[in-house]
């Protein structure tokens, strides 16, 4: 059972949305039902970050500024990481890519690899329900585990439903820096949906909506028949 999902998945898919929108929530159910892995950027320079790595001590400090980190940086990470054998099946990835340079490179890659065109999908919401999200947004410390203090708030405060884990705010998440992160996205990344549109890739879903139409919404385009609608 497990590897005819495998096999069903077979290419990369993008989670292409603004900051708070969903993408990670998301990304963690997908990576799971099709057993590949959850490529989240954000998350493997937070890991860096804490690690003290060389790549780690550069990008905490654009982060926590809300910029976005340089493109170099970001594509030789992502390319030593999809080089791995368990991407061979396919992989989610959740906040990348997030500047034209980016997208056009993560395309000669997957050419290179002989990996089917992407799956795009765009999480459309508007800000004032992102400002909610991620101001409200506690992530496990120990498995990355993500709550909302206002909808999805765990069974004993502070703490992990999963493991018991500290649930920890992250530093961008602070509303100044919010500000920040959604111009920059404006800016640099927004214009990837006409990119991946213009190329027959993108799906839209309305990512306002609650968890589980969300997560329908998902699950509808990546087990559509292959070909496009
Ligand atoms: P990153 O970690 O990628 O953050 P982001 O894109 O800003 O996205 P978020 O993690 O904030 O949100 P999400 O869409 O995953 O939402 P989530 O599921 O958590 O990037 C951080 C930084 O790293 C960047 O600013 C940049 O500096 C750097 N970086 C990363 N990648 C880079 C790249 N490629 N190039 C350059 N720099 C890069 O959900 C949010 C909250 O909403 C949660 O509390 C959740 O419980 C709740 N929620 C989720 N879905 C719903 C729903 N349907 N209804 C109600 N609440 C919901």
């Amino acid at each position: 059972m497990a590897l005819e999902t495998k096999k069903a998945l077979a290419r990369a898919v993008i989670f292409l949305g603004p900051p708070g929108a969903g993408k990670g929530t998301q990304a963690r159910l997908v990576a799971g039902e099709f057993h590949v892995p959850h490529l989240s950027t954000g998350e493997m320079l937070r890991e860096n970050a804490v690690s003290g790595t060389e790549l780690g001590r550069l990008a905490r400090p654009i982060m926590e500024s809300g910029s976005l980190v340089p493109d170099d940086l970001i594509l030789r990470m992502v390319e030593d990481r999809i080089a791995r054998p368990d991407c061979a099946n396919g992989f989610v990835f959740d906040g990348f890519p997030r500047t034209l340079p980016q997208a056009e490179a993560l395309n000669r890659t997957l050419e290179r690899q002989d990996f089917a065109p992407p799956v795009v999908i765009f999480f459309r919401v508007a800000d004032d329900i992102l400002m909610r999200r991620m101001t409200g947004r506690r992530t496990c410390k120990v498995g990355s585990e993500i709550y909302n203090i206002y909808d999805f708030p765990p069974k004993v405060a502070g703490r992990c439903d999963v493991d018991g884990g500290e649930l920890i705010q992250r530093a961008d998440d602070r509303p100044e820096v919010i500000r920040e992160r959604l111009a920059a996205y404006d800016r640099q990344t927004k214009p990837l949906v006409e990119f991946y549109r213009s190329q027959g890739v993108l799906d839209e879903i309305d990512a306002a909506a609650g968890m589980a139409a969300v997560t329908a919404s998902v699950f509808a385009v990546l087990h559509r028949p292959k070909g496009r609608p």
